[in-house]
């Protein structure tokens, strides 16, 4: 549930189709190495439904670098951050985050329209809508519409214990990077948290996506 999800053709593909079509027959097989060298950059975003921080990331950051460079990576989303989990006695789970209650209902929301968003295209601009608006716990409907998702199968989500166990996967995500996070967002690269990567990112995600292409694009140097 916290996949990759689907995403367009790896980039390599194109390339091979593109060198195999304008390559003499004897050079084919060595350029085709070449360039299958790329894979695409996993990156994991684990932040927060009313965090600043995570506010500004998204929308100056994530958002900007997924127009020119989606094609070189794979973007997972993790809304939990510094919050945790707890019990009550008669076994009820009890959620508490660092932005109160209200930030707690924005990322169980987010975790349920994330779970039934198939593209990752559709779950950067779901989550980039709904950390624009000035109230995150509310902007569901409005962002949901946006992608073409039905809010009514988010609320459901929502209600169930499925959000509940979205979340306490997400929980378990975040604690395994980090316990508690020292900072929020958190971007994390191919399932490896670097707190210098991580600092870079913050400032310019793009050169610090860029920095772990083998073979970088042009986009890079735009
Ligand atoms: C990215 O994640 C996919 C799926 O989990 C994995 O197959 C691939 O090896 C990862 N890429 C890198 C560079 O770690």
């Amino acid at each position: 549930m916290f996949g990759y999800g689907m995403s367009a053709t790896p980039r390599a593909a194109f390339l091979l189709v593109f060198v195999l079509g304008s390559m003499p027959a004897g050079q084919q097989q060595e350029q085709v190495q070449q360039v299958t060298v790329n894979e695409r950059v996993n990156v994991s975003l684990y932040y927060e439904s009313l965090c600043p921080d995570s506010v500004r990331f998204v929308i100056n950051q994530l958002q900007p670098t997924w127009q020119s460079m989606a094609p070189y990576m794979n973007i997972r989303f993790i809304p939990f951050g510094k919050s945790a989990s707890g019990k009550y006695s008669d076994g009820t789970i009890v959620f508490f985050c660092q932005h109160g209650p209200k930030e707690c209902s924005g990322n169980k929301m987010q975790s349920c329209a994330l779970s039934l968003l198939s593209t990752q295209d559709s779950q950067v601009q779901f989550v980039t809508c709904v950390m624009s608006k000035s109230d995150p716990s509310l902007a569901g409907p409005q962002c949901a519409a946006q992608v073409g998702l039905n809010y009514q199968d988010v609320e459901q989500c929502y209600q169930s214990s499925q959000g509940t166990n979205l979340q306490l996967a997400a929980e378990q995500e975040t604690n395994k990077i980090r316990r508690p996070l020292r900072f929020v967002p958190t971007v994390v690269y191919n399932d490896h948290l670097d707190q210098r990567k991580q600092d870079d990112s913050l400032d310019d995600f793009k050169g610090a996506l860029c920095k772990h292409i083998a073979q970088p694009p042009p986009e890079c140097s735009e």
